[in-house]
């Protein structure tokens, strides 16, 4: 991101000096990798917890973090550890970060090949968001961050996914009041579900935000993070969608308008991975299924998926058939 924004480094001492009464830089910023490498590993996490010590940063001091999520969740879940937790800003410089995991109270890492076995429930003191910052994303990574959104939307919002739908052409071409619109909007619908639902630090079983994410990390996954968390959530989505078709429960009018949108806003609704079967497993079960016994695990309880009723409404279940999301599957790659 730093070679993207040459200018920053200069910009934030800049900024520094001229406020120098209110803010001091304890040390110039420290640089890590971008992307899932840097939750991959405990490298980037035991830089930042080494420089907490040794410029001797107290809780009274404020750790600021600028990237894309992946950035944030290791910053935040190092500001979470060290001295039990030190207060800690987000500045989200993605698509992604800025309408959903940066206005979040969740840190971490992955972990024994799972996504986000390390972590902590922390709200930060506060989030900034830059739209500046977008404008320097790869397509890829401009487009994925909209799949949030349509989760949200579908989750909560029919006139939020109305909106998306009609717009999804200009989204993809980034288009950015519009993708301003949808940040602002999906970042709201977030804090305000974090905030009303009760249930901010998931104490329960029941997990709406992660609509389609339990096929979606193990993606990542299986494809050793070649696929972006937001173009994992797609299919993921995709695949709910779809199984939620089968089961009954969503007319096929909804679900087709639920696929061309993603495919309008360049998003895939299939991966080979949800294909690959387990090594050695004579029944030849879809290593992606794995998914949904390491979901139960990580919310705890209980499995409690989320399918989709209509747009803009959706129900938990406890059980699935997975003799139905393999036909499921194989809906998506036929498309
Ligand atoms: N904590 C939460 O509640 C929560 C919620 C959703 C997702 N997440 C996590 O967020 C991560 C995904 O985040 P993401 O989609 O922001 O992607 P990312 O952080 O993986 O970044 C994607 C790529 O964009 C680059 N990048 C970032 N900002 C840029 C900019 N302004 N210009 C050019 N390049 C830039 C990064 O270096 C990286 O190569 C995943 O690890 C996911 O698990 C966390
Ligand atoms: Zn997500």
């Amino acid at each position: 991101m730093v070679q993207s924004h040459r200018g920053l480094l200069g910009e934030i001492d800049a900024y520094v000096k001229r406020h120098r009464d209110r803010v001091q830089l304890a040390a110039p910023p420290l640089r890590v990798p971008g992307g899932e490498k840097c939750k991959n590993s405990v490298d980037s996490l035991d830089r930042v917890l080494n420089q907490v010590n040794e410029l001797g940063i107290d809780r009274h001091s404020y750790i600021l973090a600028i990237g894309g999520g992946a950035v944030l969740d290791m910053a935040g879940y190092a500001a979470a550890l060290a001295h039990r937790g030190i207060r800690f800003i987000r500045v989200p410089t993605t698509v992604l970060a800025q309408c959903d995991s940066g206005v979040g109270v969740k840190n971490g890492i992955n972990a024994f090949g799972k996504k986000n076995f390390l972590g902590t429930f922390v709200p930060p003191s506060a989030v900034l968001n830059d739209f500046e910052f977008l404008t320097t994303l790869e397509d890829r990574d401009w487009r994925s961050g909209i799949s949030e959104a349509v989760k949200v939307a579908l989750i909560k919002d029919a006139s939020f996914f109305d909106h998306i739908e009609r717009h999804a052409a200009s989204l993809a071409k980034r288009d950015m009041a519009l993708t301003q619109q949808v940040i602002y909007r999906c970042a709201a619908m977030h804090l305000e579900h974090i905030r009303c639902n009760n249930d901010p630090f998931e104490k329960g079983s029941s997990r709406p935000l992660d609509f389609g994410h339990w096929a979606a990390h193990k993606l990542e996954q299986l494809t050793d993070y070649e696929l972006r968390h937001g173009e994992a959530v797609a299919i993921g989505i995709a695949l709910d969608c779809v199984y939620s078709h089968l089961s009954g429960l969503l007319g096929s009018k909804a679900l087709e308008r639920i696929l061309s949108t993603f495919e309008t806003l360049g998003l895939q609704l299939y991966s080979p991975a949800l294909l690959e079967c387990e090594p050695h497993s004579p029944k030849r079960t879809l290593s992606v299924f794995a998914g949904i016994q390491e979901f139960r695990e990580h919310l705890g309880g209980e499995l409690t998926l989320m399918l989709l009723t209509q747009i803009g409404s959706a129900v938990n279940v406890h059980q699935v058939d997975e003799a139905l999301y393999r036909r499921a599957i194989h809906i998506l790659k036929e498309r």
